[in-house]
């Protein structure tokens, strides 16, 4: 998997949320109290963009449904109302060189 530039570590405070794309691939890039995550970008329930959602902590709320997932490794922590499983979010490595943000990402 390559390793992508997808931002400047000081254009991406705490709270950030952005949908990038990575070569191929569009992710959600979000810096969670300082800590970088990468996920795939649409909600697994009906494919809702995540960078319009809440952030708490490690958790992401999607806004269409109310649907949350651990950005640390794409766990479903809250469901959709009347739903009894979604899939877990994609995850991406993150590393961090310099001023800049890379993602490990398919190709
Ligand atoms: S589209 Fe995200 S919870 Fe339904």
């Amino acid at each position: 998997m390559p390793l992508v530039k997808v931002a400047k570590l000081d254009e991406f405070p705490p709270g950030t949320k952005k949908s990038i794309r990575a070569s191929k691939t569009r992710i959600l890039l979000v810096n969670a109290g300082g800590k970088i995550y990468a996920t795939q970008s649409l909600c697994t329930h009906l494919s809702n963009p995540l960078s319009t959602g809440k952030l708490q902590g490690n958790l992401i709320w999607c806004d269409k449904h109310w649907a949350s997932f651990d950005l640390r490794d794409g766990s479903v922590k809250d469901l959709p109302e009347g739903m009894t499983n979604i899939e877990p979010l994609k995850t991406y490595p993150v590393s961090i060189e310099g001023a800049d943000i890379f993602v490990d990402v398919p190709e």
